[in-house]
């Protein structure tokens, strides 16, 4: 059984925009941030769930957001020693900072990879002008490029993100840029269809007919598209929104779908990890100044959360695993679960060509199922 490893997420709350179509916990400040405070706050939490998590193995640590390029490389380093003071940071643990195009500067990208990023993941997003517009982001395609590059010199590791289906889009344009996009890359990339969520801009304009996402049978098409275009350059799909070259995928995120241990941190981070024999959930207060306080107050900032029944678990667990293009190992199931896997419906599933099993040690979606995977793990959830 692969060990999934045990992850230490770090939420940087702040954007210099919000993006219309984003629903991530992140905020813009029109005074400068005290970085000083958040650092302390940060090395805080990060104690706090030392003493409930007690001595353990980082294997990677993602700083997300938010914009978390918009830290100085003095907080990013104070965070990462954080970490190091209170767990063993593996030798060869991978390191990863999320940065948008608009904040990228040399001189910041150089002190983050002295400080031990050695990962950065790139809010790109589309390559062609008009779409980064109608998106809302604050960069061009030469600044995309620019900083690609740049990401490239600077870190042993690189990957970047693109949405696509978006309203408007053709599938041959996207191949287009898609052909140009792997030409960009090293070996990971993320391609996420756009979601259009409650509470965002894009929602109010879809809602008012303003703004037209293709139906579910373009959007099928393009995301067939993309896994053979991919595939065809040797970028295979690990996950559903996940590509890379065997070997180059993100450990951090292949431990949350690998059902593994993480620690969250920072205003609206999650963590799950066990306690106690079972699995807890933590979930901290998403405003910026409330977390501060609060973990100024008692030492952490969490504010909801839960002690997962074994039911529960094993339900998460599917979730997260028949993501991957690896699927699920059986034996962890039963081992969790307590029981054997078997559902009424899986012969039923497997029937309609959703699921395969992959020797006897494995069950996953196949590539039809892939397109509908809520309907087949609810399926398959108690
Ligand atoms: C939390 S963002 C962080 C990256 C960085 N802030 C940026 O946007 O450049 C992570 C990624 O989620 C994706 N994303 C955010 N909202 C989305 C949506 N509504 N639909 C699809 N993808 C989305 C974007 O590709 C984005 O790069
Ligand atoms: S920059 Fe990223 S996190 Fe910030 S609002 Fe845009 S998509 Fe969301």
């Amino acid at each position: 059984m692969t060990d999934p490893g045990f992850g230490v997420y770090v939420h940087w709350p702040f954007c210099a925009a919000k993006c219309p179509y984003c629903d991530f916990n992140s905020h813009v400040r029109h005074q400068a941030v005290d970085q000083e405070r958040f650092a302390a706050a940060f090395a805080r939490e990060l104690a706090t769930m030392r003493g409930r998590t007690g001595p353990r193995r980082v294997t990677s640590i993602f700083l997300g957001g938010g914009t978390p390029s918009l830290m100085k490389p003095e907080t990013v380093g104070a965070v990462l020693d954080a970490v190091a003071a209170n767990w063993t940071v593996a030798d060869d643990a991978e390191v990863t900072l999320e940065a948008n195009p608009s904040s990228v500067e040399a001189s910041r990208f150089r002190g983050y990879r002295a400080a031990g990023v050695n990962r950065v993941s790139l809010g790109v997003q589309a390559l062609n002008d008009a779409d980064l517009k109608l998106l809302g982001r604050l960069h061009n395609v030469e600044e995309a490029l620019v900083a690609i590059r740049l990401a490239r010199e600077t870190f042993p590791r690189m990957s970047f993100d693109l949405i696509y289906a978006r309203p408007g889009q053709r599938p041959d344009p996207w191949a287009a840029e898609l052909e140009a996009a792997i030409g960009h890359a090293v070996d990971h990339l993320s391609l996420y269809q756009l979601t259009i969520e409650e509470g965002t801009p894009f929602h109010v304009l879809h809602a008012a007919g303003k703004l037209v996402p293709p139906g579910p049978e373009l959007a099928a098409e393009l995301y067939a598209l993309t896994q053979q275009v991919t595939a065809a350059r040797g970028l295979p799909a690990y996950e559903i929104s996940n590509h890379a070259r065997p070997g180059a995928e993100s450990r951090h995120n292949l431990t949350y779908w690998r059902y593994g241990e993480y620690v969250g941190v920072g205003p609206g981070a999650h963590g799950r990890f066990v306690e106690g024999g079972r699995r807890t959930v933590t979930i901290a207060e998403k405003m910026p100044e409330t977390w501060l306080n609060l973990v100024e107050a008692r030492g952490h900032g969490v504010t909801g959360g839960e002690t997962l029944t074994r039911d529960e678990e094993t339900d998460e667990f599917l979730l997260m695993g028949l993501r991957l293009t690896e699927g699920i190992d059986l034996a962890r199931y039963e081992e969790l679960a307590g029981r054997p896997f078997s559902t009424p419906r899986l012969t039923t599933l497997q029937d309609e060509g959703l699921v395969e099993q992959v020797g006897n040690s494995r069950l996953r979606a196949t590539p039809t199922g892939m397109i509908v995977l809520d309907a087949v793990v609810a399926d398959l959830a108690r």
